[in-house]
């Protein structure tokens, strides 16, 4: 932390204590709960969220696909894969199906660790510590880039000897230099043992089109934190050194969907996503 003009300012993310619970600024974990149709926002949020989704209706099917994927994803890794460790990076506002809801609900012995920097996130943490008696539930107060701090507290709830599942849902699109973004993945991943997972989400403009860049712009101008898509090749990066699942990297909502008995395909959403193991 750094004083700026008689504020305290945070030397990693550039903000300061004051705009940390700001309810006059648009926040990413208080929209995206907006979009996802939850509760915990403010006007600013909502103002913010309607026009995004004025200039890109798609937004909403991302956010929901995104919560979508991650319901599939931790069923297969607490069923089939049997993952019993979770570390959530980025987690978000409670919501229904959180990690450890789903996780839990097919191996109540799982253990999960959330983590988030946003301090509106922190306050309703407590509705992330509902473990089953068998499992855990821990919430850490978190920059992702502080991996030091994240390992040594998720040690607490996590044996880091054992696999985890390393998630980070549609977070690294807010680190915006992708050497920064690739050395919180490789950070992670360094510290969990062989058979351990990456389960990563992330917006691109491939998939988005015009109108996703000029909603995105406007994010930037009037929200915070900032945000950045990446390609499908730099997102691939993040992967290097794991074996990626089927099917592969791939609009999230395509992801091993689950098909109704009548219809097609789910709709192709700007949001990647995959499932990588550790070898
Ligand atoms: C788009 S939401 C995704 C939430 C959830 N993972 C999901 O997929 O539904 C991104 C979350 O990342 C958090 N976040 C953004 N930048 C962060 C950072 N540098 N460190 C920790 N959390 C961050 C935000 O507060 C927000 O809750």
């Amino acid at each position: 932390m750094t004083r700026e003009q008689g504020e305290l300012v945070d030397d990693r993310t550039g903000f300061s204590e004051a705009t940390r619970l700001n309810p006059g600024v648009a926040h990413n974990a208080r929209v995206w709960n907006y979009w996802l149709g939850g509760k915990d926002h403010y006007p600013a949020d909502r103002e913010v969220g309607e026009r995004v989704f004025g200039m890109f209706p798609n937004i909403v099917h991302v956010a929901r696909a995104d919560r979508a994927f991650l319901g599939r994803v931790v069923s297969h890794l607490a069923g089939q894969a049997g993952v019993r460790q979770f570390l959530d990076v980025g987690t978000g506002l409670p919501t229904v199906d959180n990690t450890h809801e789903v996780a839990q609900r097919l191996a109540p012995e799982s253990r999960i660790v959330y983590v988030d920097n946003d301090p509106l996130v922190l306050v309703h943490a407590r509705a992330l510590l509902t473990s089953t008696p068998e499992g855990a539930t821990d919430y850490i107060d978190a920059d992702a880039r502080d991996t030091a701090k994240i390992l040594r507290e998720a040690a607490r709830t996590l044996d880091l000897d054992r696999p985890v599942a390393v998630m980070l849902l549609g977070i690294l699109n807010f680190i915006l230099d992708t050497d920064e973004a690739l050395a919180i993945v490789r950070g992670l991943m360094a510290a969990v043992p062989s058979g351990s997972y990456l389960v990563l989400t992330h917006p691109t403009l491939e998939l988005g089109g015009e109108a996703n860049v000029e909603a995105m712009r406007f994010w930037n101008e009037h929200a915070t934190p900032p945000i950045t898509a990446r390609s499908g090749e730099e997102i691939a990066r993040f992967f290097d050194g794991l074996d990626i699942l089927d099917p592969g990297l791939v609009s999230c909502s395509l992801w091993r969907p689950d098909l109704p008995e009548i219809g097609g395909l789910p709709t192709r959403i700007s949001q990647y996503g995959a499932l990588a193991r550790k070898p």
